[in-house]
């Protein structure tokens, strides 16, 4: 098991995990529409973590991170449906934060939850209050109707993952 953080930067093997998880993004967010999946999973400002067993990718977060303002939007976040409840959503968004802290140099994550994901965001340290100062984030993220606006802190010293 491993788990990687790649971009659409013209790598074969990146490439075929990056179509594998905007495959399971498309059957696990059936709300969004799969062109928009598509264009935001390869477009280069775009970032994805995923988690790779024997190859094959089991689930990831796609983000982007905005470094002048020192903080990441999650656009998608899913692990495969017979996957789920193992673990590998909480081990993920752990490997994120240490990526986006150590690699992008970000302080904070916001991201429009789905309602029926709230529970998850809640137990990875997310808040629906928001912090963060408005001008650091206002006209950088777009309104999305279906979800709740949630915020998470990345501590600047915590070992996210061993
Ligand atoms: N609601 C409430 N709690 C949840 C949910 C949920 N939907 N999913 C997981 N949890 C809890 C688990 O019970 C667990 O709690 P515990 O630590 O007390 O045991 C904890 O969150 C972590 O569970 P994991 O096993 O690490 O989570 P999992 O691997 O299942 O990944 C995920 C969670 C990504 C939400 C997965 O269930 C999934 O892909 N769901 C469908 C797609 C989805 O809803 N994605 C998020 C949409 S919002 C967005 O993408 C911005």
């Amino acid at each position: 098991l491993k788990f990687v953080c790649n971009s659409n930067d013209g790598n074969d093997e990146h490439m075929v995990w990056l179509i594998g998880l905007k495959n399971i993004f498309a059957r696990q967010l059936p709300n969004m529409p799969k062109e928009y999946i598509v264009r935001l999973v390869m477009d280069r400002n775009h970032k994805s973590v995923m988690v790779i067993r024997r190859n094959k990718v089991v689930g990831g977060i796609t983000y982007r991170p905005y470094a002048s303002q020192k903080f990441g939007e999650i656009a998608f976040c899913a692990i495969t449906a017979d996957e789920q409840v193992k673990g590998y959503g909480t081990r993920l968004m752990n490997h994120l934060k240490q990526h986006a802290r150590d690699v992008d140099g970000l302080t904070h994550f916001l991201t429009y939850a789905d309602n029926n994901a709230v529970g998850y965001f809640i137990k990875q340290g997310f808040t629906k209050e928001i912090y963060l100062d408005k001008d650091r984030w206002q006209g950088y993220i777009k309104d999305y109707d279906g979800g709740i606006l949630m915020e998470c802190k990345i501590d600047p010293k915590l070992p996210y993952t061993d």
